[in-house]
């Protein structure tokens, strides 16, 4: 068979290739946009094997590419972390929702069979029993309602159109190459690395956990035997409390550390209690025990992997605790406590409270820099008021996007002192060059020089700064692009100076 695998590159989707080259004999093209969950590692060992489109599903030229020359579409891709779905839907819908149609639409055209991977989380929870496939879709995230979307838009292709469609509903997967931010592989790298154990809420949640080659084998079956127009649910033999599940992590990595009950969200989690259904078509093999002694391997990853996550870990923790607490209330034992680290590996990475905030800094820098001069290159844009628009909208973006660093960047750093400061203002010449070296151009093409002055760059950057501050201290750091309007005015009353 000729497959499109679509975020092939992602935890499930690479176990998928792999058992699909082997098994099957399959030819696959994987398409895959490598966001931060996807890595083209994942697949190292049959790159040479399998042709590789780097692109997003929502995007219907790709997926044309892409597509060409297959029988069927297996559909992985997808924003998949509930917590991420909290702080901001819009890349759920876009990949989630708007993405599953490019690739409906690609293969309705075509005549191509379709797989869609959905999540049993579309059912929300249950205090007893189990789902069916015919329970009713009750999502309670926006990551679980999108995927909902997804599968009704899926099931709205066969009724309609009679194209041959199938639904696949795993249970929490888990097995090598997950991402480290799930609830596994974190475990996993906390209890090597001698840190507690966070779990949501009081860890009473029962989950059913399903090993990844069982629900990858699954699909597989669905793909080759499924009725068109069917959903399957995929479970897998373990059903046990969160609590229990980590304290067999605790117990099978030996480090003898606790769990620290109660220090994640809950919010929009569900607590589900799904098995294998009648319909799915084959049984699953891995038992849970057996599964993470298969896993560990995989999740003892170099120091050049782990220690950059766990940086990454304490930084989103320094973000949050400054937000909540302000600077001067926020401790090193505090922000290690919210990352569900130990003090000890907080000062293995900072030396002191002010060398995180510094770090931070230098991270939002990067973000928005990157955003901002990815925006002003966006191809198309020739106009140079058109492209400091673009800039600005990116930096506004960047920080609506990320609002810890909005507030930390923008509030907190006034309290952590000059060193900080120094750095926001480094932060924000980096931001004027940028928008300089677009003028600059502009200039050079001949386009109106009247915005290469250096100052009105600054000036509309430390405008935008300055109001954003304003806003943030106010408390609605999601809203900065509500300041979209201002923000024009702004422009604009720089760019009047300059007729
Ligand atoms: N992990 C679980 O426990 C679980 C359980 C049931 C169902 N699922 C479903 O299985 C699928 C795969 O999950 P996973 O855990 O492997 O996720 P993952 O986050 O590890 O991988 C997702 C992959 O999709 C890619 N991707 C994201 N947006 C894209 C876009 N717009 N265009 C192209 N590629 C894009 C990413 O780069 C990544 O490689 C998802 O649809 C998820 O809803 C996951």
């Amino acid at each position: 068979m000729r497959l499109l695998v679509c975020g092939g590159a992602g935890f499930i989707g690479s176990t998928f290739v792999r058992l699909r080259l082997g098994d099957q004999g399959d030819a696959v093209t994987v398409l895959d946009k490598l966001t931060y969950a996807g890595r083209q590692e994942n697949l190292q060992d049959v790159l040479d094997r399998i042709r590789f489109v780097h692109g997003a599903i929502e995007d219907p030229l790709t997926v044309a590419d892409a597509v060409d020359g297959c029988d069927a579409i297996v559909n992985f891709a997808a924003e998949t972390h509930v917590d991420r779905s909290i702080s901001g839907a819009e890349a759920f819908i876009a990949t989630n929702m708007q993405g599953t149609h490019v690739l409906l639409e690609a293969a309705r055209e075509r005549g191509l069979r379709y797989v869609q991977v959905s999540t049993d989380e579309v059912y929300g929870s249950i205090e007893s029993g189990s789902f069916t496939e015919s329970s009713p879709l009750i999502p309670s995230s926006p990551y679980s309602a999108t995927k909902a979307g997804a599968d009704l838009l899926v099931a709205s292709y066969f009724h309609t159109y009679r194209l041959e469609t199938v639904i696949c509903r795993g249970s929490n997967n888990y097995g090598p190459y997950q991402h480290p931010e799930k609830l596994i592989p974190l475990m996993i790298l906390n209890a090597l690395a001698g840190d507690p154990l966070p779990v949501y809420g009081d860890g009473r949640n029962v989950r059913n956990w399903l090993y990844v080659e069982d629900f990858a084998r699954g699909i597989g079956h669905a793909l080759g035997l499924g009725q068109p127009g069917e959903a399957y649910n995929c479970g897998g033999p373990d059903e046990c409390e969160n609590l229990d599940a980590v304290r067999r992590i605790i117990e099978w990595a030996g480090t003898g550390t606790t769990h620290g009950g109660g220090t994640r969200s809950a919010q929009g989690h569900t607590a589900t209690t799904t098995s294998a259904s009648t319909g799915e078509p084959s049984g699953p093999e891995m038992a849970y025990s057996t599964g993470l002694r298969a896993a560990r391997g995989r999740h003892a990853p170099p120091p050049e992997v782990r220690l950059p996550l766990q940086r990454q870990r304490l930084l989103r923790a320094a973000a949050g605790e400054f937000a909540e607490r302000g600077y001067a209330a926020a401790s090193a034992a505090s922000i290690a406590r919210r990352a569900g680290m130990s003090k000890a590996t907080f000062y293995a990475h900072f030396s002191n409270k002010l060398a995180c905030i510094v770090a931070l800094v230098d991270r939002a820098n990067e973000v928005v820099a990157g955003a901002m001069a990815k925006a002003a290159r966006s191809a198309g844009i020739t106009d140079a008021a058109a492209r400091i628009h673009a800039g600005t909208r990116a930096y506004l973006n960047a920080i609506a996007e990320h609002p810890e660093f909005a507030r930390t960047l923008l509030v907190e750093i006034v309290g952590a002192g000059p060193t900080a400061m120094a750095k926001r203002d480094q932060g924000m010449q980096l931001f004027a060059a940028i928008l300089d070296a677009e003028n600059a151009a502009a200039a050079r093409r001949g386009l109106s020089p009247r915005f290469a002055s250096p100052y009105d760059s600054y000036a509309i950057v430390g405008g935008i700064t300055e109001l954003v501050s304003r806003h943030v201290r106010l408390g609605e750091p999601q809203n900065v692009l509500e300041l979209g309007p201002v923000i024009d005015r702004l422009i604009g009353g720089v760019l009047a100076r300059g007729t």
